[in-house]
């Protein structure tokens, strides 16, 4: 009966305690790994961003952000004075072709964006080269801070004749051939931008995460701490922004709890056997998880699950968004007519009230697992750190909008970091937590002006 399947998957996705504190012991010593010169799986990508912003940084700046879902375009003025921000911005669809089509039609299409936006801000102006930061969120090996070879995508994009290769010199072409007036000063990631925005407004940020589309986490290490960089014989207590691309973590499959779904969804993505993390707790992969345990239980022999019904509707991979779990959470549980309807209008199936109930708990587990998992990443840099307090600013669609997700995760890491109460023998809870995850500062625009400014003054400098 339903009541032994609910079961069945309470025991597959609840993470208890004692595995999360293993799972963050052995994420420790991953990130270590990342930074040593052999490497491990989680790449550890210094940023070429050096230091936290002064406050005094001033210019009118570009910033464009691709992330998965939408493309932005911003222009940022950074006041004299710490201060507002001045923000113009547009944001343009990004197609979902795009995402499986060719590089010149990805830069081609960036170009146009850029284009359009400078043509309708700045009418008949002649201008001088722009600043742009660039917020590109893949993991990218960079040698400076205006390039960035693109190790491998993730989220889903699969473009040929990227990988492997300066993503700089043919976004660059594709803006000359258009005669746009800008200069890519600074690619970055947008943990770094998450981190370097939240840090301007607040001198306790000391990680910046998203949990959106995919998974991630910037924080400042010193470069004595980074055998890698050893050959380049910088200061050893310089700082350098480090982007984690945690989502790999444990793609050797030592230790994280992956269920028969997880493994599913890895070998059909296009990269199998990458972000091995991600693929568990990011935004893109959670309906998909929602979905593959539905049609599993239509399919299996133990149980009546939507008996009789066409599920042809749910068949379609990737057809099941987040937000459709989130709506699901939302719905009060004493007669989620809302979720009824949903299911009714979005695939033509009328579930009856256990598999509503069953639906529900489902939900309740899928994200209550991607936030426990998330917060054993947080916990892991604090630990490797040695952060008693801090504050983590985070970010992304998940983040923002999946319910509970915030407290969920704050939950978990009192239980990964062993809190009896709060900062100043407080009781524990919003404002008291030792560690606390906190809306961002807007990383990708704000965040991607000032790690332009920053790159500006140190070129000034001659560092
Ligand atoms: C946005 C940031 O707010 O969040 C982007 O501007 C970031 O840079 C994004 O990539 C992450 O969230 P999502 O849900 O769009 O992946
Ligand atoms: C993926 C990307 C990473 C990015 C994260 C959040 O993990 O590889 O660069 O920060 O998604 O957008």
């Amino acid at each position: 009966d339903l009541k032994q399947e609910i079961q069945r998957l309470e025991e597959l996705f609840t993470v208890d305690t004692a595995k999360l504190k293993a799972i963050t012991d052995h994420f420790i010593s991953e990130l270590q790994k990342g930074l040593s010169k052999e490497g491990g799986s989680i790449p550890m990508n210094p940023t070429w961003c050096m230091g936290f912003p002064t406050g005094h940084e001033t210019g009118t700046f570009l910033a464009l952000d691709m992330g998965g879902t939408n493309l932005r375009v911003c222009e940022i003025t950074l006041p004299e004075e710490k201060g507002e921000f001045d923000i113009i911005q547009s944001k343009y669809r990004m197609p979902e072709e795009l995402k499986s089509g060719t590089a010149e039609e990805l830069w081609g299409y960036i170009a146009d964006c850029l284009q359009q936006f400078i043509e309708y801000h700045h009418e008949e102006e002649k201008l001088d080269k722009i600043p742009l930061g660039f917020t590109f969120s893949y993991p990218a090996s960079q040698d400076y801070i205006d390039h960035g070879v693109l190790q491998r995508w993730t989220k889903g994009f699969d473009i040929d004749g990227v990988e492997g290769h300066d993503v700089v010199p043919p976004f660059e072409k594709a803006l000359e051939e258009r005669g746009v007036p800008i200069k890519l000063t600074a690619l970055i990631n947008d943990t770094t931008g998450t981190l370097i925005a939240s840090s301007y407004t607040d001198s306790e940020m000391k990680i910046g995460c998203i949990f959106g589309t995919g998974c991630n986490a910037a924080y400042m290490e010193t470069c004595g701490n980074i055998p890698k960089l050893e050959h380049m014989k910088l200061d050893p207590n310089q700082e350098i922004a480090i982007n984690c691309e945690w989502g790999a973590f444990d793609n050797e499959h030592k230790i994280l709890p992956r269920t028969p779904y997880d493994i599913i969804i890895d070998k059909d993505s296009p990269r199998p056997g990458q972000q091995a993390f991600e693929k568990m707790i990011a935004g893109l992969y959670l309906g998909e998880l929602f979905r593959l345990v539905l049609v599993d239980l239509h399919e299996s022999k133990n149980v009546k699950f939507f008996e009789g019904q066409d599920i042809s509707a749910l068949q379609k991979p990737y057809s099941i968004d987040a937000s459709v779990l989130s709506d699901i959470e939302n719905d009060p549980y004493e007669n989620l007519q809302e979720t009824a309807d949903n299911f009714k209008k979005i695939f033509n199936i009328t579930p009856t009230k256990p598999e509503l109930e069953l639906i529900r708990r489902l939900t309740e587990l899928i994200g209550t697992r991607s936030a426990r998992l998330s917060a054993c990443g947080v916990g892991a840099i604090c630990k490797k750190k040695g952060y008693k307090t801090a504050h983590v600013g985070a970010d992304g669609s998940v983040f923002n909008k999946y319910p509970h997700f915030k407290a969920r995760g704050a939950q978990a890491l009192k239980e990964i970091l062993d809190w009896e109460t709060g900062r100043d023998g407080k009781a524990l809870g919003k404002g008291h937590d030792p560690v606390e995850i906190m809306p961002a500062e807007d990383g990708s625009g704000v965040g991607a002006a000032l790690i332009a400014a920053l790159t500006l003054k140190r070129v000034q400098e001659g560092k």
